[in-house]
This record gives structure tokens, C-alpha cells and sequence, in this order.
């Protein structure tokens, strides 16, 4: 790297800034900095490399297929970090960790993980659950116009990523249909650790919210 690796990343965190201006109710800036700071959490006790750990995390959204088109972003992206001199080893481990922090990858056969692909991947599993968790599924529930509940259409698996991200069901049935399957599918014991206390405070809210409802909740699956 010709420039040092503080004033990258203050590059590297502009420019993401910027891309994450114009994008959907779950995704934006203030999610990349929860995931930094879960992601500085983790990294005390895992000791990655921080500088891949925190550029990884900043850029974890940007090429997102979900919120851009994919093989452009990444083409500017590559442009981007060579720029501010970023080297192509770099720039490949970084398109690494971003490549493989996708929900929807797990669907498709467990990969090998670097260490500081675990970290970003836990870091940004466990925005995903906890009162910020609760927070964002209501809020992408209500950003689309789903339903909060519906006795009469229970969670399901699903079977591969078109079926997840094709279902229309009520925003309850995504805590049993993702939320809670996060903490089994954390990659570090740290990660690991940290969820399971988001975990238990998801099981208490949807406790207090089938008491208020009047109505036998729905079974985990497992
Ligand atoms: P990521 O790939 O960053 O984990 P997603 O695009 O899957 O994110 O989801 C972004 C946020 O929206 C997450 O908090 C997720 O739990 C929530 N979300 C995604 N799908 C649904 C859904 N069907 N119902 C409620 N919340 C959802
Ligand atoms: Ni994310």
C-alpha cells in the first residue's frame, strides 16, 4: 500500500458513504458502523487482521446483488481501491470477505472461511439479531408492506436462496425462518458467544408477543 493503512481506510469510508446513500430500509451507513463496531468486538478476542477485519466490514455491502448490480460494483470497486493504492493480493482478499458474508451463500454449501472472513461474517450476522435485529425485520416487514402475523401461515424452510427471497410471508415467520438459526451458524466462539445473548432476548420479546396476542406461538425450527 503506498498510502498508510489509517488514511485508506478514511478513503475507503467515503466512498462507501456515498454508495450507501441510495440504498434499501435494511442497508445503510448506520448498519456498516454497527457491524465495524461488532466487528472491533470480535476481533479483541480473534485477533484478525484488523485492517482487513475493518476494510472488509466497510466495504461488506457495496457489491451486494441484492442492492446493486454485482459485477459492476465490483468492477468499480476494483478500480476504486487501485486508485488509492490498494494491491491486487489486497483487493482480492477483500473481495473475499465480501463475497462470502451473503446469507444467501449458506444456502448454497458452507465454505472454507479465513479467519477474517468469520469475523466480518459474525459482525454483521449479529446486526441481523437482537433489539437491533427485531428492529430491522420490522422495519423491511413494513418497508414492503408485509403483515406482522399470521396463525395461519407458519414458517417454513426454505430450500435455496430464490425461495427465501421470494417469500411474502409475515414478518414473524422471518425470526423463525432466519433470525433465530443465526446463532448455530456464527463462525467464532466470540460471535458465537454475542449472539446467544441477542438470542434469548428474541425468545423473551416473542414470548410477551404471542402473551399480548393471545396466541400459541409457532415451534422453532431446527
Ligand atoms: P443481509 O444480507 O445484510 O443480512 P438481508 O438483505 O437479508 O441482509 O436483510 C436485511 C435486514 O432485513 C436484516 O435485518 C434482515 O433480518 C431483514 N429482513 C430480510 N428479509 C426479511 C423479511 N422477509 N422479513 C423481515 N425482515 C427481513
Ligand atoms: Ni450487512
Amino acid at each position: 500500500m503506498k498510502d498508510n493503512p489509517t488514511s485508506i481506510l478514511k478513503h475507503i469510508h467515503k466512498y462507501v458513504a456515498d454508495k450507501m446513500k441510495v440504498v434499501d430500509a435494511g442497508h445503510n451507513m448506520s448498519h456498516v458502523e454497527r457491524v465495524l463496531k461488532n466487528a472491533k468486538q470480535i476481533n479483541q478476542f480473534e485477533k484478525g487482521d484488523a485492517f482487513l477485519v475493518e476494510a472488509g466490514v466497510l466495504l461488506h455491502d457495496v457489491t451486494d446483488e441484492k442492492l446493486f448490480d454485482k459485477s459492476a460494483a465490483e468492477h468499480e470497486l476494483k478500480i476504486f481501491l487501485r486508485q488509492i493504492g490498494v494491491e491486487d493480493k489486497m483487493i482480492d482478499l477483500l473481495l473475499g470477505i465480501i463475497n462470502s458474508v451473503s446469507f444467501g451463500s449458506e444456502f448454497d454449501g458452507v465454505n472454507q472461511l479465513t479467519l477474517e472472513q468469520k469475523v466480518v461474517h459474525d459482525a454483521d450476522r449479529l446486526d441481523a439479531v437482537g433489539a437491533i435485529g427485531i428492529a430491522r425485520a420490522f422495519h423491511y416487514g413494513g418497508s414492503i408492506n408485509r403483515q406482522i402475523f399470521d396463525a395461519a401461515v407458519p414458517p417454513k424452510k426454505y430450500r435455496n436462496t430464490q425461495e427465501y427471497r421470494n417469500s411474502t410471508a409475515p414478518t414473524i415467520n422471518h425470526f423463525y425462518e432466519k433470525l433465530l438459526l443465526l446463532k448455530d451458524r456464527m463462525e467464532t466462539p466470540t460471535g458465537k458467544f454475542l449472539a446467544l445473548q441477542r438470542h434469548q432476548y428474541m425468545l423473551g420479546f416473542l414470548n410477551q408477543f404471542y402473551d399480548e396476542m393471545g396466541e400459541v406461538g409457532f415451534s422453532e425450527l431446527t
